[in-house]
């Protein structure tokens, strides 16, 4: 049975397809109109450039370069604060910190590493032991650290302060990592533009006027601006991508189910599990499989085989320019330009020939998404939005919330109120699964060890603040991923002529991290990756 079928027993869903084509056209060429109307005359205004030489070295480099003693923690720490005070103030990303904290830390670090400085042997079982040994990190702030804040956006929680930290956090605390501060988010991760009542709106570092993306907003714009080295975000539809591809960074959503989820705010039902996935976000490619190997799970790790070598001459590269739906905005130019850029520089490179592919199933990315997601059943985003401690009477607040006079945004109250009319029935839901096993099983068969599809990140240049959240629907380019449980690497490719970062996504076959990891580093070569904001 295909598609078209399931289309043929459901002839609502149907017509509600064909009649919304093109009204979908339509709709985007006004919203597109508005907002380019409202922001012709701005001028693209963003953070100032970096001066501090200390906030280019990677991860990977400063672990090696504070081992040697050829750079010290507290000064790299000191350099992470400095640009934090120096961006915070307009890009409203790093929301929580702890600077003395982290200043200790750094010190202790330091002294250690000066005890046993002339000690190969020890200072080669610390670096096994704690790899991360002295560098500092930012975490999303919906993820628990013990003795920080963790609202997840939500008014409700505005004082809740951790008692504990998530698995992921302890990890990266064990690994040696300082953290130096936690990053925005909108109200209850739910959206894609990091926005709440709690903290504020956050910016894109490139240009104010432009979202920074979400949920893991906070992380992305932070980073891009280089206030941060690397980080931990959460992605269910999304939410580690389209911040990085908005915020010109490199951001992992590994495969599904290989990073533990405790301690994230809102908790995930066990169906929607399988979608949800803790990863890392990064300036520079190789950090991401550094930070991966850390908070994964111990059984994947081995699996992943991230620390092996990967020959790229036996690479095998597919690639799709578009979804058809009718749900999503045609995709523009600036998309297809960075797909094309990419499979033309690895089919040269690597002297292989780039397949297109169609897969006639992933264009029902949003149907499989709204089923597998398993929306429209408890708990409610209603019920989430007070901290499952209860449940929100939704029309009460769209009626105060133009008045300010709401917790919460408009646009999660018009979520909520969405998610209740739940349009597929029961048989519905499980033929849609159905389709995801299938798609699933046969593009896992297809890259198998050696492929990678390329794929375009968004089908839009960067929406501005607003145009974002009109536009949610786009996010299918993202979120088909999270449905077929497939590691995908957004990654970025310079920026445009207009100083805006550009990129694309790279997705391998289950637990192949290792492989999209290394074409990101071979395109990061190539196409300067992240290219600071000037
Ligand atoms: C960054 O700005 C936000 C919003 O003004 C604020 O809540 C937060 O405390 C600031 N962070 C720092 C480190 O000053
Ligand atoms: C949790 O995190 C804090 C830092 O935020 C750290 O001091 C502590 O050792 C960690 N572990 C436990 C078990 O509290
Ligand atoms: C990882 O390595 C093992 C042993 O070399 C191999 O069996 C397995 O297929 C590899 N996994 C991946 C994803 O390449």
């Amino acid at each position: 049975m295909q598609m078209e079928d399931f289309y043929e027993s459901n002839l609502l869903a149907k017509w509600l397809r064909i009649i919304l084509s093109p009204l979908m056209a339509l709709y985007c060429i006004l919203v597109n109109l508005f907002f380019g109307f409202k922001h012709y005359q701005t001028k693209r205004k963003g953070v100032p450039p970096i001066s501090n030489d200390l906030l280019f070295i990677s991860a990977t480099d400063a672990v090696e370069k504070l081992a040697k003693r050829e750079l010290r923690s507290l000064d790299l720490v000191n350099a992470y604060i400095d640009r934090i005070e120096e961006v915070n103030k307009t890009i409203v990303a790093a929301v929580n910190v702890d600077y003395e904290a982290a200043r200790d830390q750094a010190r202790q670090c330091d002294k250690f590493l000066d005890q046993i400085a002339d000690n190969d042997e020890q200072l080669v079982k610390l670096l096994k032991e704690k790899p991360l040994y002295g560098v500092p990190i930012t975490i999303k702030e919906c993820i628990k650290i013990k003795g920080f804040k963790c609202t997840a956006g939500i008014k409700c929680r505005k004082d809740s302060v951790s008692e504990v930290n998530a698995t992921v956090v302890e990890r990266v605390l064990q690994a040696g990592a300082i953290i130096i501060a936690s990053t925005n988010v909108p109200e209850m991760c739910a959206r894609l533009e990091s926005i709440n009542n709690v903290y504020g709106q956050t910016r894109n570092p490139y240009d104010y006027a432009r979202t920074a993306g979400g949920s893991s907003g906070g992380e992305g714009s932070l980073i891009g601006a280089g206030g941060s080295l690397f980080g931990i975000g959460s992605d269910f539809a999304g939410s580690i991508r389209l911040p990085s591809f908005f915020n010109g960074i490199f951001g992992l959503k590994p495969t599904g189910g290989v990073v533990p989820l405790d301690g994230h705010i809102p908790k995930i039902s066990t169906i929607r599990q399988q979608m949800l996935c803790i990863g890392p976000m990064s300036r520079y490619a190789k950090d991401l499989s550094l930070l991966l190997h850390v908070i994964a799970d111990p059984e994947h790790t081995g699996k992943m085989n991230l620390t092996s070598t990967v020959d790229l001459t036996q690479i095998k590269v597919f690639y799709m320019e578009k979804l058809v739906t009718p749900l999503c905005e045609d995709v523009h130019d600036v998309s297809l330009k960075s797909v094309h850029k990419v499979i033309k520089n690895l089919a040269t490179s690597f002297d292989v020939a780039a397949h297109r592919l169609d897969l006639p199933l992933a264009h029902f990315a949003w149907e499989m998404f709204y089923a597998c997601a398993d929306l429209g059943t408890r708990p409610f985003l209603s019920e989430y939005m007070v901290d499952c401690k209860g449940d929100v009477n939704l029309y009460n607040e769209l009626l105060k919330a133009p008045f300010g006079k709401s917790d919460h945004s408009t646009a999660i109250i018009l979520l909520g109120i969405l998610e209740k009319q739940s349009v597929l029935r029961k048989k519905d839901q499980s033929t849609l699964s159905l389709y995801r096993d299938r798609l699933k099983r046969e593009l896992s068969e297809l890259l198998s060890k050696n492929g990678v599809l390329i794929f375009p990140s968004f089908p839009c240049p960067i929406p501005f603040h607003g145009q974002m959240t009109l536009k949610s629907l786009n996010a299918a380019y993202a979120c088909l991923w999270n449905v077929l449980g497939l590691p995908v690497v957004q990654c970025p490719l310079g920026l445009d002529f207009d100083g805006l970062p550009t990129g694309v996504q790279i997705i391998g076959a289950p637990y192949n991290e290792r492989l999209i990891v290394e074409v990101a580093k071979h395109l990061e070569q190539r196409f300067g990756g992240w290219a600071a904001p000037k």
